[in-house]
């Protein structure tokens, strides 16, 4: 029997990159599958039902023989009425509904200091907001069922940092509160819900310049991220043999998974009498700098190659 044999999972953003990996593996595992995508530019501009319908149709071109089928949807997840209908017609086609992924995405950079209320709101809207717009429609689902998988997607941008995300890196980090939250109000209805913060070769990442050898050959080593490669981890996630795997954030780079840290406190220091400024700048601060995080984005944290 196939992990996901007789299951139901909604992909997100399953029109291209990550999203169509998971939307295969997930097929290949015997799952049926609602592969949802507006067809957007990275920028989130325009739409195009071709992308999810194309993955709809080579999932069902590979593997309908096997009992695995799939269904397109063009619904948006950044507005709540449409976020509904996509786990409306992920339970109207299936019957059921196992899995859902946060995965789609859109990317708006700008430095903080020239980002655009516009640019802040389109990406809080499709990541943070969409996230938990298609959560909570699968919610009462998942409640009355009493099992259920969320998988979403996270980003070291948020864990970590990056220059010019601030709106990405605030939603995505959004995204690990949203699922822990999930992870806890749901427990006891025996549904999980974790993140995944992968590393991969897409069309989002791909806009890196090329123009120096420097450039070129280390461009040449991110291709090595595959995107199928964060894949398998959302279908063990998925399957019943991750029925005990909730509240955690994992992080997959080509052949490297991760398990990702949650804040904790690191150090504290106490004073009888209370504090004044002035003692927190004479005791506090001393006491604890050796404890401060440096000002570092992912790429200083995972400053090794892929491997
Ligand atoms: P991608 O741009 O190839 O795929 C994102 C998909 O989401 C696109 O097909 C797009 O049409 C769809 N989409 C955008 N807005 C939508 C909306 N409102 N409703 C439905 N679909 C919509 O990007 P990629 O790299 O595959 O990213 C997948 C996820 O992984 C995203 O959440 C991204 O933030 C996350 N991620 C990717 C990383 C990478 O290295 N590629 C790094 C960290 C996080």
């Amino acid at each position: 029997m196939k992990l996901l044999e007789g299951k139901a999972v909604l992909v997100t953003g399953a029109g291209g990159g990550i999203g169509r990996d998971f939307a295969l593996a997930m097929a290949a595992a015997g799952a049926s599958v609602l592969v949802n995508d507006i067809g957007t530019s990275v920028k989130g501009e325009g739409s195009d039902a071709g992308p999810a319908q194309k993955v709809a149709d080579e999932i069902n071109d590979r593997f309908g023989g096997s009992g695995a089928r799939a269904i397109a949807n063009t619904d948006s997840v950044a507005h709540w009425e449409s976020a509904n209908n996509i786990v409306k017609t992920a339970v109207e086609a299936f019957g059921r509904l196992d899995v859902v992924v946060n995965n789609a995405g859109i990317l708006r950079d700008r430095f903080f200091f020239n980002m655009s209320v516009e640019e802040w709101r389109a990406v809080i809207d499709v990541h943070l907001n969409g996230s938990f717009y298609v959560a909570r429609a699968a919610a009462p689902h998942f409640k009355s069922q009493e099992s259920g998988c969320y998988i979403h997607m996270t980003s070291t941008s948020g864990l970590v940092g990056n220059l010019g995300q601030a709106n990405y890196s605030a939603a995505k980090l959004g995204i690990a509160g949203l699922s822990k939250s999930i992870a806890l109000d749901m427990a006891k209805y025996h549904v999980r819900s974790n993140c995944i913060s992968p590393f991969a070769w897409s069309r989002m990442i791909g806009s890196i310049p090329t123009e120096t050898e420097d450039q070129k050959a280390r461009v040449e080593k991110l291709k090595a991220m595959e995107t199928a490669k964060i894949a398998p981890l959302a279908v063990f996630l998925a399957s019943e043999e991750g029925r005990d795997v909730t509240g955690q954030i994992f992080a997959v780079r080509a052949n490297e998974i991760f398990l990702m840290s949650q804040s904790r406190p690191l150090r504290s220091v106490h004073r009888a009498e209370g504090w004044t400024p002035e003692t927190i700048g004479a005791h506090a601060i001393p006491a604890l700098r050796a404890h401060f995080y440096p000002l570092e984005r992912s790429q200083d944290v995972f400053s090794w190659d892929p491997l």
